[in-house]
């Protein structure tokens, strides 16, 4: 008989997140050669997850869920205390990150004391940050660099920083967790940031690299970003919604492009190109995006390593598992350029 464990379950679509005891899951036991990307599982204990969006997303309207009951969870950080076979670059006691497969039964869900992790969307955790940070790592991050490496299709921040000196991008909600990785991978890049956010972030912002930040609110907010590029802005990232993808529409040059991460526009524009970024399809897909964010992860590791980039702001909650479904809906109230992390132990 397999050993229990506590973990947050969804029993349907909509219904109540549960605290219960769960089987204790098992790595799978060699990659599948048939998915590119695949490297096979890890078993990790949890030490921290972060709370993102997404999850109490999923719980109210059942997206990206393959079947029921499901353990919720996408974000966590944890030691490794077993390795499918045929995994290759990973030990057990090594501690690790990693987005998680979304809403995939047997053991993938990061809401519970163990979880599988595949190992293409594992990292490494750098020595320097704490389980807290380690956690708000990976969606934020992947999401960015997806969203701008794969996307837009910009140069890597490892390949040529000084490409793209005098090109501007905007990115629309710098101050969210998505968009906090987004400005620094940019600026890393080299490009000129333009972000929008709340005044009382904007000194953070500008700690994170970017060159010039915005009031969302400001009545005349398109005409300052036209001053700023004077009227030619090829990239834009939004992170926040249709509404403000359609004011990234308004401003991007007519050969642009937009990629978006919470809602399309309902705008068009001609000659701009716009995208969609899914950070969920990754392990979906079986043509091969798993491979894609994988290269991405090594990219962030090495800039996380390098202290390119650093991890978003964190506010704790104490409580492991039985803390989970409130942090959900105090995140669901909305946070500001921060992430909630649920400590384990
Ligand atoms: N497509 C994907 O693969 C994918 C992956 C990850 C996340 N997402 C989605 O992306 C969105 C962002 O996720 P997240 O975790 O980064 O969010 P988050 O950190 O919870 O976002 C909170 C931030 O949003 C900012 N904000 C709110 N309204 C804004 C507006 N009108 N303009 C500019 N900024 C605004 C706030 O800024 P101030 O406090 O400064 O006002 C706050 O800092 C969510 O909808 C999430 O579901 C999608």
């Amino acid at each position: 008989m397999s050993a229990k464990i506590k973990a947050v379950v969804l029993h349907e679509k909509g219904g109540q997140l549960v605290v219960e005891e769960v089987d204790k899951p098992t790595p799978k036991p060699q990659p599948n050669a048939d998915v590119p990307g695949e490297q096979g599982d890890l078993l990790v204990k949890i030490k921290t997850v972060a709370l993102n969006p997404v999850d109490w997303k999923q719980a109210e309207i059942g997206f990206f869920i393959d079947g029921y009951p499901v353990v919720l969870g996408s974000d966590a950080a944890g030691i490794v205390e077993a390795v499918g076979n045929g995994v290759t670059g990973f030990s057990v006691g090594d501690e690790v990150m990693a987005y998680t497969k979304l809403g995939v039964p047997g053991g993938y869900g990061a809401f519970s004391q163990y979880a599988l992790f595949e190992a293409a969307s594992t990292f490494k955790k750098p020595p320097h940050l704490s389980w807290e940070e380690a956690a708000s790592i990976p969606v934020g991050s992947l999401t960015a660099a997806l969203g701008l490496y794969h996307n837009l299709n910009l140069p890597l921040p490892t390949e040529n920083p000084s490409f793209f000196r005098e090109e501007f991008i905007l990115i629309w909600g710098g101050s969210s967790s998505v968009g906090s990785y987004a400005v620094q991978l940019a600026a890393n890049t080299g490009l000129t940031v333009i972000t929008t956010a709340s005044p009382k972030n904007h000194d953070y912002l500008r700690s994170l690299g970017a060159a010039h930040v915005l009031d969302y609110n400001a009545p005349d907010i398109v005409d300052q970003i036209n001053s700023i590029t004077k009227n030619n802005l090829k990239y834009a990232l939004d992170v926040v919604s249709s509404e403000s993808s359609n004011i990234a529409l308004k401003v991007l040059s007519q050969n642009g492009k937009l990629a978006w991460v919470a809602g399309p526009p309902t705008d068009k524009k001609e000659g701009v190109q716009e995208t969609s970024v899914l950070l969920g399809e990754c392990h979906r897909d079986p043509k091969g995006s798993l491979k894609t964010l994988n290269r991405l992860l090594k990219v962030v590791e090495q800039l996380l390593i390098e202290g390119r980039i650093r991890p978003n702001n964190v506010e704790v909650i104490e409580g492991g598992v039985d803390a989970i479904p409130d942090g959900l809906q105090k995140l669901k109230k909305g946070v500001s350029a921060k992430k909630l992390v649920v400590k384990f132990d």
